[in-house]
């Protein structure tokens, strides 16, 4: 095999440390691997986490980036998904064991093998390093790697690989339907996403944020109602009222007290974000008599990321994105860390 050796991205060498546009290895061809030309990257929470050695030590250097998309450059002789020239995408998981349970009852995401591969900081089973899309090129695993829908162009579609799936999967999968109230805590990437799927799933939806700056656009992303999480007033106006929370974003004084009260009977609360602090005990009397369910989820399943596409498709269901070039990443993720995108940040070659 003949491909490309390297490719060239945003690395980051240490915490703390500033991304340098430099050239990199590509990991290894092989028989199911795809090599992607980068048109478009979308920004995360969790690049920023990752960057900065949140969850411990990241594996540097780093070039993250996991909301890919392109087009298909080269692919190996066992791919039978994605042929040269298709736009294509990948979000946060490149690569699973395809042997574990989780795996083969379709729940790849949770993938208990060594060989689960996430898109940047984590290694392929040959070795090689994995690195992410703020880059000119990628190279993954045919597997979980999607065709991006005809009608839908590669700078939208990125951030459906991991903000999309991320907040569509467990509304999905939480059955949220036009008697559910919903409150979508977080209005960030995660959380525009949020109140776009649950009103298009038929639900009324409530914002909650962490402050009152966000009222205005949370009406124009379709939010019946705003809440914000810092005003006892605003919160007692929602005692009892809600069926399902899906926190995208936690202030780190977060306590149960404030939030077990607001459900119905049997709500669910999903946790999707991923601060580097715990969230504290619950208070087992409170988890008892409201019958709360707390449960978290982890990006989606390869089989949630078709269902999505497909309901986004019939729904139209569309992100708000405000583009940066490729070469400012630096300064896109200094606004990110601002909390100033509406609502996602994509990186554009
Ligand atoms: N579980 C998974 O598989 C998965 C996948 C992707 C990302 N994540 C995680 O999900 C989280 C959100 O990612 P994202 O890309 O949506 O990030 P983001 O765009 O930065 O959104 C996070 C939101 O958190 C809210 N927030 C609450 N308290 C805050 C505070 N004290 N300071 C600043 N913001 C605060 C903000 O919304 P308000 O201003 O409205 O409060 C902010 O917009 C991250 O932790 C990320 O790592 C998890
Ligand atoms: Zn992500
Ligand atoms: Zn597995």
């Amino acid at each position: 095999m003949s491909g490309p050796k390297t490719f060239n991205g945003w690395v980051c060498e240490g915490k703390g440390e500033s991304l340098e546009w430099k050239e990199m290895p590509l990991r290894a061809e092989d028989d199911y691997s795809v090599d992607m030309d980068v048109t478009h990257c979308g920004i995360c929470g969790s690049d920023v986490h990752t960057l900065e050695s949140n969850w411990g030590p990241a594996n540097y250097p780093c070039v993250v980036g996991h909301e890919i998309a392109g087009v298909a450059t080269r692919v190996g002789k066992k791919v039978t998904n994605v042929k040269v020239g298709d736009r294509i995408g990948v979000g946060a998981q490149s690569g699973s064991c395809h042997e574990c349970d989780p795996c083969k009852s379709g729940w790849e995401n949770l993938c208990k093998g060594t060989t689960r591969t996430g898109t940047y900081n984590s290694f392929w089973p040959n070795g090689d390093k994995s690195f992410g899309g703020y880059a000119d090129r990628w190279r993954g695993d045919s597997r979980f790697v999607f065709k991006i829908p005809d009608n839908m162009t590669n700078e939208i579609a990125c951030t459906f690989f991991c903000a999309g799936v991320t907040s569509y999967g467990p509304l999905k999968r939480h059955n949220v339907n036009k008697d559910s109230v919903v409150g979508i805590m977080g209005i960030g990437g995660l959380g525009h996403y949020g109140i776009l799927w649950a009103k298009a799933m038929g639900a009324h939806v409530i914002a909650l944020s962490h402050n009152d700056k966000k009222k205005e656009v949370a009406k124009e992303l379709g939010a019946d109602a705003y809440v914000s999480t810092s005003s006892e007033e605003d919160l007692k106006s929602i005692k009892g009222k809600l069926t399902h929370i899906l926190c995208t974003g936690a202030s780190d004084d977060f306590a149960w007290k404030t939030f077990i009260p607001l459900f119905k009977p049997n709500g669910t609360f999903i946790n999707v974000s991923l601060p580097s602090w715990n969230f504290p005990e619950v208070p087992p009397m409170m988890l008892s008599l409201s019958q709360v369910n707390i449960c978290g989820s982890a990006i989606g399943s390869p089989a949630e990321i078709e269902d999505m596409l497909k309901f986004a498709a019939e729904h139209n269901v569309l992100p708000w994105i405000q583009k940066y070039p490729m070469k400012e990443a630096p300064k896109a993720l200094e606004d990110f860390n601002k909390n100033l995108p509406r609502f996602r940040f994509v990186l554009e070659n």
